[in-house]
């Protein structure tokens, strides 16, 4: 009897996090907690494009509209729309701090974000009926991109002076839990692996390639560093930037972007994946609830008097999470937001807007 009272505890501890997530997203179907440096989460999916170029798409067949099937009469009348999104591709979630998508198809990174990972409720549908949207099942982005691919491949691989540029993927294995990907590009042989930096917004991939006597690396748009042991071994630490939405090629808000407002808060709250983590209803996520934050004594590791949350604390918080952490929760889960001071004041309009239910 006992030993049941205590599996149903266990269950409910288990289970019990389905309610934690704001406004039923879902970073993966049963809401897992994101990944970490030392063991990040790896997710085959489809991935929405944020606005890739089509030279980064260079592989892809883009657009073909497919004849409609039906499982019982095989093809039926009529053409289904093309699937806006990236079918061969890889996910790989770091914690709060960096995911990213590589893509099997044309052999790169296409895009990096931080915040959250992804929001799976569009692929795998609706946890309680099971079922997904027919042809829109392609998950979103939760969180800020800091990193889009553009132009031409950035790594240049020469067979007897002709650019090669077909790339063929050969799988991935996990090395210390993390995938290094393996492909053919002409005679080369290249392996490589995308590792979180050591600053904020940065991110390290760590190539190593046989088969060809050299390489030439190229990459325009985004601060780096390449360091090499030989020309076929090197890392390249890319910075990345949080990117405009008009950049990463979103619809334009409908919201004022000119001086700190509520709705451009509001809006912030999802697009920055703060709902991630933090949900406005009072429960508790990977971080503690919005509500009723704003104006409350907040308990702080490591200090004996309570610290009262007015705009200087809310500030603080979103620039350097390190500096002030909740008790009762993890530190450096949050990563640092280095935003414009107008994004961080509409963020502290809407924290005001939220009230203990
Ligand atoms: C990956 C999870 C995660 C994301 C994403 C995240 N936070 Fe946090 N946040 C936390 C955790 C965990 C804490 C508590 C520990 C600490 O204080 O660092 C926290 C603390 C805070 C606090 C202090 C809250 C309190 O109860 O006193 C504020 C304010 C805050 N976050 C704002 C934000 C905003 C705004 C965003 C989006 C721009 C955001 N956070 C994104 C995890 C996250």
């Amino acid at each position: 009897m006992k030993s049941k009272i205590l599996f149903a505890l266990a269950m409910l501890a288990l289970f019990g996090s389905h309610s934690l997530m704001a406004e039923d997203r879902y970073i993966t179907l049963d809401n897992k907690p994101l990944g970490t440096p030392e063991k990040p989460l790896v997710l085959r999916t489809y991935f929405p494009d944020p606005g890739l170029g089509r030279e980064v798409l260079a592989n892809h067949d883009l657009g073909f509209r497919a004849r409609k099937y039906s499982p019982g009469k095989g093809d039926v009348e009529g053409l289904e729309d093309p699937i806006r999104g990236i079918p061969g591709a890889i996910g790989v979630n770091f914690g709060a701090g960096l995911s990213y998508c590589w893509d099997a198809t044309e052999c790169r990174l296409l895009f990096a974000w931080q915040g959250g990972f992804l929001d799976m409720l569009n692929y795998w549908g609706d946890p309680e009926s099971g079922r997904r949207k027919s042809n829109g099942y392609i998950p979103d982005l939760v969180g800020p991109l800091i990193y889009l691919a553009r132009g031409s491949h950035p790594l240049a691989v020469f067979d007897d002076f002709v650019e090669s540029n077909s790339p063929v993927f050969k799988g991935y294995r996990l090395i210390d839990n993390v995938p290094e990907f393996e492909y053919t590009q002409g005679k080369a042989h290249i392996r490589v692996r995308i590792v979180p930096g050591s600053e904020p917004m940065t991110f390290v991939k760590q190539y190593s390639i046989s088969g060809v006597e050299e390489v030439a690396y190229l990459e325009s748009g985004y601060k780096q560093k390449v360091e090499s042991k030989d020309p076929l071994n090197f890392s390249v630490t890319v910075t990345g930037r949080l990117l405009s939405e008009s950049e990463s090629g979103e619809l334009a808000p409908d919201y004022s972007t000119e001086k700190p407002n509520l709705e451009w808060g509001k809006a912030l709250y999802t697009q920055l994946g703060c709902l991630a983590c933090h949900s406005t209803d009072g429960t508790r996520g990977h971080g503690p609830s919005f509500a009723g934050t704003f104006g409350s004594k907040r308990k702080i590791t490591g200090l004996e008097e309570p610290v009262l949350a007015d705009e200087t604390y809310i500030v603080e918080s979103i620039k350097d999470p390190m500096a002030k952490v909740v008790d009762g929760f993890p530190p450096g889960y949050m990563p640092p937001y280095p935003i414009p001071d107008e994004q961080i004041q509409s963020l502290v309009l809407f924290l005001q807007t939220l009230k203990n239910e």
